[in-house]
């Protein structure tokens, strides 16, 4: 019965649906092992502080050992009436090795207890996520090495633009990768602190070493402010702007590359393990996973609204409110875990047909800044440059004809200046080698990015 939490001075039970709408064991549960080992360290520091005695520990050691081997067994039994993973741990505690199990909550509270618990959860997926961070970029940079002189379209306005190779454009989301693996490096810096020791929100009048704590469970420093260390939730609000931010670069991906196996681009093809069928279509074959991957970006940013509203008007200093943080939080983690597992396993499954990236770059005059950027180099103000140059790709555009397909001596028409020497300039392999500049699509440049990227990822 429930009423034992918090004994005596209840008079009457819980109602059935107030008992449903309060419990978190249904969710929480997932949390047991850092509670466990949050209890642990606890029980550890209490023994060595001379707070319970050595054969407390003990028990307290044995018994915790059993419960988890029971959870892993699928053996426990969760009590909708106990609640939250908490006490439901801590019932059958005293339930397997008795007195000793009632001494644990010395000293604690559940406030800085559920506080440790996340955050010592969150920082093993944040390693979890981390590594799979490094994987994602690895599939796309290996894709990339080979690929540092096919030429594709670049865009702006989702208008041919200028030539650029197809790693190169691959990089550009090993960047934003590479910089959201380093904003979760960032976020686990101020996940990794212990709130353990703040017990209710005022601290505890029992000699505690939060230190040890903190050593014992591998945090880098304690919460310096009881209050702030119950109540605190914004390492969860910064974790989940850190996995919006990185599920819209997955989904920029991911749309780009539904776009490029659309029979529009024919870009790439997927390996049809990564492609659905059609039940009434027979000839189709979607790219469902990246839609899916594109789709699920908004699941994870509105987690990050839910938590930021449900932050927002809390007083001082723990509220049930709080408890609503998880399902969000564990949302986003299976959806960032899932997501970036899958992205880099179809990118490592990505067929790339050269041929019709190239044809479409020939076709928008993607090098018609080159063009331009020729006459200046024979002298001409840039802004005569692009004038003459516009006036070619019109007359070009007339003929149906690309810039390269008009002959030289109408080309001079255009500008005098203009000689046999421009025929490279108009090519795409030239324009794209010619961009040399720290950064650029040259292929020296983006093979250099590549060795970077690959010394910075390790094997
Ligand atoms: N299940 C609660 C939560 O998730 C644990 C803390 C409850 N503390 C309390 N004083 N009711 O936040």
């Amino acid at each position: 019965n429930k009423a034992q939490a918090w004994s005596a001075l209840f008079s009457e039970p819980m109602s059935e649906l107030v008992q449903r709408y309060t419990a978190s064991v249904g969710f929480d549960q997932r949390l047991w092992r850092a509670d466990i080992d949050g209890s642990l360290a606890h029980a550890d520091m209490l023994a060595a502080q001379g707070i319970i005695g050595a054969q407390d520990l003990g028990d307290i050691q044995r018994g915790l050992a059993q419960i988890a081997g029971e959870i892993e067994s699928g053996a426990f039994t969760w009590k909708l009436e106990l609640e939250d993973v908490h006490l439901n741990i801590e019932a059958r505690l005293t339930e397997l090795v008795g007195p000793a199990g009632k001494r644990l909550h010395t000293g604690r509270s559940r406030n800085d207890q559920v506080a440790t618990d996340v955050r010592l959860w969150l920082r093993g997926e944040i390693d979890g996520l981390a590594g799979l961070l490094t994987g994602m970029q690895r599939a796309l940079v290996s894709l990339a090495a080979q690929h540092t002189t096919t030429v594709m379209p670049g865009f702006t306005h989702l208008q041919v633009a200028q030539p650029v190779s197809f790693a190169h454009h691959l990089l550009a989301y090993v960047e934003m990768f590479a910089r959201d693996a380093d904003r979760l490096a960032d976020v686990r810096k101020r996940v990794n602190v212990l709130p353990l020791g703040a017990a209710a929100l005022a601290g505890t009048s029992y000699p505690l070493d939060r230190e040890r704590v903190a050593r014992t469970l591998g945090f880098d420093g304690v919460c310096q402010n009881s209050l702030d260390a119950v109540s605190d939730r914004d390492f969860a609000l910064e974790f989940a702007a850190w996995a919006s931010i990185c599920m819209v670069h997955v989904s920029r991906l991911a749309e780009e590359i539904v776009l490029w196996m659309s029979q529009n681009f024919g870009f790439i093809d997927l390996a049809d393990r990564y492609c659905t069928g059609s039940s009434i279509m027979p000839q189709k074959r979607n790219p469902d996973v990246a839609e899916l991957a594109r789709g699920k970006s908004g699941r994870v940013v509105g987690h990050l609204m839910g938590l930021l509203t449900l932050m927002k008007g809390q007083p001082m200093t723990y509220n049930k409110d709080n408890q609503e943080d998880k399902e969000p939080l564990f949302d986003t983690v299976d959806t960032l875990r899932d997501t970036l597992r899958i992205m880099a396993e179809m990118a490592g499954g990505i067929v790339v047909k050269a041929d019709a990236m190239e044809r479409a770059a020939m076709r928008g005059y993607a090098t018609a800044t080159d063009l331009a950027d020729y006459l200046v180099k024979k002298g001409l103000p840039f802004r005569d440059a692009h004038e003459a140059v516009a006036h070619a790709v019109k007359v070009a555009i007339q003929r149906g004809v690309d810039l390269a397909e008009l002959p030289l001596a109408d080309l001079q028409t255009f500008n005098p200046a203009i000689e046999a020497d421009v025929a490279e300039v108009l090519t795409l392999q030239g324009s794209m080698g010619a961009r040399r500049v720290l950064g650029g699509t040259a292929p020296e440049q983006v093979r250099a990015q590549v060795e970077r990227h690959r010394a910075r990822l390790g094997g």
